[in-house]
C-alpha cells in the first residue's frame, strides 16, 4: 500500500501554467489561474522564520496562484503575525492568508481551523520553522493531487529520508513515538508533521483529536481504507527561534495513542485508578509480609494477598475510577473479564517473585513490590483495553485484532522470559547441555546447532536454566521476525501481526521457543527459509537466495527436518513456471552450495564415526517397522494445534472458494499449499509404519499461519464454519495463554491445594540430585571410596544428574553403557567402562530400570559386585512431596559379559 514514489514532475498535473506571467512586481494576471492546493502553516512565535520561508515557497517552479498558504497563529507575542500580513494582499506571486486564533494554542487545532477556511480541494501541511523543506512541497503534492493517493506523509524514515541536525534525544523520541503508533498504523514516520491529504478526510478527525500528532489522528480516522504514500524527505533542525513541542504534547500523545487504540483514558481515570492502586499495594504487601511470616509459603502468600487486594481494587475502580464505563450494578460480563485479566497479572507475578526470590535471591518482603508493580501493570493495560474499553468511537476491527495482538504476544514473550531462568531443566534439556559440555562438530542423535546455542548461552551466563533457554528464546523472537515479514509479503502487516499472535500462543509456538531442543532453531530456521523461499520463488528477488542458502543450512545444523523443505522448493518450481526459470540460473545451485558448506561439520563428524548420526536417523524414520500410528499423528496434530486451530488449518489448505482469483493469489495459495503440504505428507506416510514424535509436524505449520492469521477477519468468506471458527478464537488464545502460565506457576512455585504428580519420575532434577548426592557421599566415607553415579535410563538420569550436580565437589557420572545398554551420546563420551571395584550407584526413575531393560532382558545383577536391593526415595520441597527417585547400591563392577 505504501509505494514509495520518486519526484514526480509536478508540471503534469497542474496542467494550468500560465504562460504570461510575468516578474513586473504588478498584480500578477497569473495569480488568477485556478487554485489546486493549500499549505497550511501553523505558528507560534515564528517571525524569524516568515520571510525565508515565503520566499522559498515563491520561488517553486509552480504556476502562480496555483496554491495559497494559509498562516494559523496561536497568539504569537514576537511578531508573527505583522510579518505574514506584509505578504497578504497582491503584491507577490504567493496568496497569502493569515488566521489569527484566540482559543487556547494548540497545533492539532490550529490546523483544523486552518483547513476549514482553506479553498483548495487539497491541504497540505507544514511547519514554519524550515524543518520541512518547501522543495519537496511538488513530490509530496502530486499523488493526492493526481489522485491517486489520498494522504502522502513526508517521510524521514523511508529510504532517501533523513534527519539532519537534531540532538540525538530528539531522534530518539521520535523513534519511540513512531515505534509506539507501529501497532495501529503502517507508516513508518506516522509522527511527521508534513503531508498531504484530500481536505474532506478531515472530517473524520475525532472531536478530542489534540495535540502535535494530527496526522496519525488523520490515518486513523480512515480506519486503514486510506491509501497512503510515504514520500522521502530531509527534516533539517531549525535555526531560527525554539522548538515548542514539551513534555506535556509527548503526555498528550501517549494519551491519544490509547485512545485511537480503544484505551480508556482521561487523566483523571489514570490518577483515580494510580489512587486506588495504592490502597490495593498497601494491602497487597501486608497482607503478603504477614501471611510469609506466619510460614505460607510464596505461592500461597502471594495468591492471598492478591485477592484481597484486587477485590477491594475492583469494588473501588468500578464505583470510582472507570464509573463512566459502568452502569453502577454488577455486571458479571464486565466482572468476569476483570478476573481473567487478575489472573494472568497473577500468574506472571508468580513469576516476577519467584525470579527475585529464588533467582536472584532478593528478599521477599522486598520482591512482593516489583512483584505488585508488574501486576498493576497488566492489570492497567486489561482494565483499560479489556475490561473498561473507550466504547465512544471504536477502533475497527482491525486495529482492535492489532492491539489485542500486541498485548497477548508481550504477555507471552514476558511470560517466557520471567519464567526461562527459575523453571527446572526437563531431561532432554539437560541431554543437551551435556553436549554442550562435550562440544563437537555434531552428535550422534542431532546435529549441533541445540548444543552450540547452550554453549554460548551458558558462556554468557552461566551454567544455570536460563543460559541453557535463552537461546529458545532468541530463537522463539527470530521465528516471529520472519514469520512476521512472510505473512506481510503474502498478505498484509495486520495477517502479520495476527499470525505472531497465532506463534505466541498455539503450543507448537510456544513451547518451542520455551524448551531449549532442537526444534528451537529449527523453528527459526524453518521460518526464515520459508521467508527467503517465498522472496526467491515468488516475488523473483534474486538476494533472497544468499539468504535462503544461510538459513537452509543453519536449519540443517538443527534439524535434519529442514531438508523437506528442499523437497517442497523443488516441487514447487516443478509446478510453477514462473519459477522454473530459476533452475536455468546459477543462484539456486549457489545457495545449494552454500548450505552445504554450513552443514560440513556434520558430515566431517560423520565421517569420523561411521556414519554413525545418519544411520541412525534415518533407520528411525524408514525402519520403524509397520505399526500403523496414524491416529497418533491426528492427537498430536490436535495438541500442537489446538482443536480451533486444525479446523482453521483444514479451512485454509481447503480449495478456495470466493477469494481472490488473481494470478498472485494463485501462486500463493500453490506456495502455502506446497511448503505445508509436503512435510505433513512425509509425516503422514511415516506414521502409517510407526508411532510418530509428538512434536514432528510443529514446523510444518509455519506455512500456513499465514494464511489462518488471514482468514481471521476474512468478511468474504461466507462459510458458516469460518464465521464460528471467528468467534472460537478468543476462548481458545485466552486457554492456551492461561495454560501456560498456570503450568510454569505450578511447576516453579506451585498452585496451593493443587499436588505434584504426573512428575513422579522426569522432573525436579535439582531437589532428587541433592538426594543423590548425599547417597553418595554417605558411600564414600563408609567405603573410603569415590563411588561410580550410573544414570540408568538411556539418557534422562545420567544428563539431568550432571546439570543439577554440585559443579565445586562433582560426582562421577556415567550413562548405562556401562553395563552394555545404549545410553545415546554415553556411548561415545564414555566407549567402554572396565570392571571396577569402585562402589557404584545406580540410579532410575523406575525400580525396574535398576535391573533389567524395558523388555525384561538384559539383566545386569550378575554383573555387580554385592548389589543391594532397590530403594526409593521421596523427594520433598518445604514440606511437600515432589517425587520418587530410586537407587540401588553395588560394591564393584565385574565388567563386560563378552570380555
Ligand atoms: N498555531 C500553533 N499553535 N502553532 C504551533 C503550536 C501551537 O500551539 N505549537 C507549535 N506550533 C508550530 C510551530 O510554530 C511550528 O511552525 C510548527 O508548529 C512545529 O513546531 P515545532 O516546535 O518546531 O515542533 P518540532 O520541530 O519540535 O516538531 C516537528 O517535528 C516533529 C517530528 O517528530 C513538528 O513537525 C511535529 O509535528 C513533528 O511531529
Ligand atoms: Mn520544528
Amino acid at each position: 500500500m505504501n509505494l514509495l514514489i520518486d519526484l514526480p514532475d509536478i508540471t503534469n498535473f497542474l496542467s494550468l501554467r500560465s504562460s504570461s506571467s510575468t516578474s513586473s512586481g504588478l498584480p500578477d494576471p497569473a495569480i488568477t489561474s485556478a487554485l489546486q492546493f493549500s499549505v497550511v502553516v501553523p505558528t507560534l512565535n515564528e517571525a524569524d522564520n516568515i520571510d525565508p520561508l515565503l520566499t522559498r515557497l515563491s520561488a517553486l517552479d509552480l504556476p502562480a496562484g496555483s496554491f495559497e498558504v494559509i498562516f494559523v497563529d496561536d497568539g504569537s507575542s514576537d511578531g508573527t503575525p505583522e510579518k505574514v500580513r506584509a505578504w497578504e494582499g497582491h503584491h507577490s506571486r504567493l496568496r497569502v492568508r493569515l488566521l489569527e486564533r484566540r482559543e487556547k494554542p494548540d497545533l492539532t487545532r490550529s490546523i483544523l481551523a486552518g483547513v476549514a477556511l482553506a479553498r483548495g480541494d487539497v491541504i497540505v501541511v507544514m511547519d514554519a520553522d524550515l524543518s520541512h523543506p518547501p522543495e519537496r512541497l511538488p513530490a509530496l503534492v502530486a499523488p493526492v493531487l493526481n489522485r491517486s493517493h489520498d494522504v502522502a506523509v513526508g517521510s524521514r524514515y523511508v529510504p532517501g529520508g533523513s534527519t539532519v541536525g537534531w540532538p540525538l534525544h530528539r531522534q530518539w523520541l521520535s523513534r519511540i513515538g513512531g515505534w509506539l503508533a507501529r501497532p495501529l498504523c503502517d507508516v513508518n514516520d506516522a509522527t511527521s508533521g508534513f503531508f498531504s491529504f484530500r481536505r474532506e478526510l478531515s472530517s473524520a478527525i475525532a472531536e478530542r483529536a489534540r495535540g502535535y500528532k494530527i496526522l496519525l489522528e488523520l490515518l486513523m480516522a480512515g480506519q486503514g481504507k486510506l491509501r497512503v504514500v510515504e514520500v522521502p524527505i530531509c527534516f533539517h533542525d531549525r535555526t531560527r527561534g525554539t522548538s515548542k513541542l514539551s513534555f506535556f504534547h509527548q503526555w498528550t500523545y501517549l494519551q491519544r495513542l490509547m485512545t485511537l487504540a480503544g484505551g480508556t483514558v482521561s487523566v483523571g481515570t489514570a490518577s483515580r485508578f494510580a489512587a486506588v492502586g495504592l490502597i490495593g499495594v498497601a494491602v497487597d504487601a501486608l497482607l503478603f509480609q504477614w501471611l510469609m511470616s506466619s510460614g505460607a509459603g510464596l505461592a500461597l502468600a502471594h495468591i492471598m494477598s492478591f485477592f484481597a487486594a484486587a477485590a477491594m481494587n475492583y469494588s473501588l475502580n468500578s464505583k470510582w475510577s472507570f464509573r463512566r464505563h459502568h452502569e453502577g450494578y454488577l455486571r458479571w460480563d464486565q466482572f468476569g473479564r476483570f478476573l481473567t485479566v487478575g489472573v494472568f497479572a497473577l500468574l506472571m507475578r508468580g513469576g516476577v517473585l519467584a525470579l527475585l526470590v529464588y533467582g536472584l535471591h532478593v528478599p521477599s518482603f522486598l520482591a512482593i513490590f516489583p512483584a505488585i508493580a508488574a501486576t498493576a501493570a497488566i492489570n492497567y493495560f486489561g482494565s483499560a483495553f479489556y475490561v473498561f474499553p473507550d466504547k465512544r468511537n471504536p477502533p475497527s476491527l482491525d486495529v482492535r485484532w492489532r492491539v489485542a495482538s500486541f498485548g497477548i504476544v508481550m504477555f507471552a514473550v514476558l511470560l517466557r522470559l520471567v519464567y526461562l531462568g527459575v523453571a527446572q531443566l526437563i531431561p532432554d534439556e539437560a541431554y543437551y547441555w551435556n553436549y554442550a559440555q562435550h562440544m563437537d562438530l555434531s552428535f550422534f542423535d542431532h546435529p549441533p546447532m541445540v548444543a552450540w546455542l547452550i554453549w554460548l548461552g551458558t558462556s554468557i551466563f552461566g551454567n544455570n536454566e536460563f543460559g541453557v533457554r535463552i537461546g529458545a528464546f532468541v530463537c522463539g523472537l527470530v521465528t516471529m521476525g520472519y514469520l512476521y515479514a512472510l505473512a506481510r509479503n503474502l498478505y498484509d502487516k495486520s495477517t502479520g501481526i495476527r499470525a505472531v499472535l497465532l506463534l505466541a500462543v498455539l503450543p507448537f509456538g510456544f513451547v518451542t521457543a520455551t524448551l531449549m531442543t532442537p526444534d528451537a532453531p529449527l523453528m527459526a530456521a524453518w521460518a526464515a527459509t520459508l521467508y527467503y523461499m517465498e522472496r526467491a520463488l515468488v516475488a523473483d528477488q534474486r538476494w533472497a537466495w544468499l539468504g535462503m542458502g544461510l538459513a537452509f543450512g543453519l536449519g540443517l545444523l538443527s534439524k535434519y527436518t529442514l531438508g523437506l523443505l528442499g523437497l517442497a522448493a523443488l516441487v514447487f518450481v516443478m509446478i510453477d513456471p514462473a519459477a522454473r526459470r530459476w533452475l536455468r540460473r546459477p543462484h539456486p545451485y549457489l545457495a545449494a552450495s552454500l548450505a552445504l558448506l554450513l552443514f560440513s561439520p556434520v558430515v566431517i563428524w560423520n565421517m569420523q564415526h561411521d556414519w554413525a548420526s545418519i544411520l541412525f536417523q534415518s533407520e528411525r524414520a524408514t525402519g520403524i517397522g509397520n505399526k500403523f500410528s496414524l491416529q497418533w499423528l491426528f492427537l498430536h496434530i490436535l495438541l500442537v494445534l489446538t482443536p480451533t486451530g486444525l479446523i482453521a488449518a483444514v479451512l485454509a489448505l481447503l480449495p478456495a472458494r470466493d477469494r481472490d482469483p488473481s494470478h498472485y493469489a494463485n501462486r500463493r495459495r500453490l506456495f502455502v499449499i506446497i511448503f505445508t503440504g509436503m512435510p505433513l505428507a512425509v509425516f503422514f506416510a511415516l506414521s502409517l509404519f510407526g508411532a510418530p514424535k509428538f512434536h514432528w509436524t510443529a514446523p510444518a505449520w509455519l506455512a500456513l499461519l499465514p494464511t489462518i492469521a488471514w482468514m481471521m477477519v476474512q468478511a468474504s468468506d461466507l462459510r458458516s464454519i469460518a464465521v464460528r471458527l471467528r468467534a472460537a478464537w478468543k476462548p481458545t488464545i485466552g486457554v492456551c495463554l492461561f495454560f501456560y502460565a498456570f503450568a510454569m506457576h505450578y511447576v516453579v512455585l506451585g498452585i496451593p491445594g493443587i499436588p505434584y504428580a504426573g512428575f513422579t519420575e522426569h522432573y525436579f532434577w535439582r531437589e532428587a540430585t541433592h538426594e543423590i548426592e548425599q547417597i553418595a557421599k554417605k558411600v564414600q566415607r563408609e567405603t573410603g571410596q569415590k563411588p561410580i553415579v550410573v544414570g540408568m535410563s538411556k539418557w534422562s538420569v545420567a544428563t539431568s544428574l550432571s546439570f543439577y550436580d554440585d559443579k565445586a565437589e562433582p560426582m562421577d557420572i556415567r550413562g548405562r553403557n556401562m553395563f552394555g545398554q545404549n545410553a545415546s551420546m554415553y556411548n561415545f563420551w564414555y566407549p567402554s567402562e572396565p570392571a571396577t571395584s569402585r562402589p557404584i550407584i545406580l540410579v532410575g526413575m523406575k525400580p525396574w530400570q535398576l535391573e533389567h531393560d524395558i523388555e525384561g532382558n538384559d539383566n545386569i545383577t550378575p554383573v555387580l559386585v554385592q548389589p543391594g536391593t532397590v530403594q526409593e526415595v521421596a523427594i520433598e520441597r518445604d514440606g511437600k512431596p515432589l517425587r520418587r527417585v530410586y537407587y540401588r547400591i553395588a560394591q564393584g563392577y565385574l565388567g563386560s559379559r563378552e570380555n
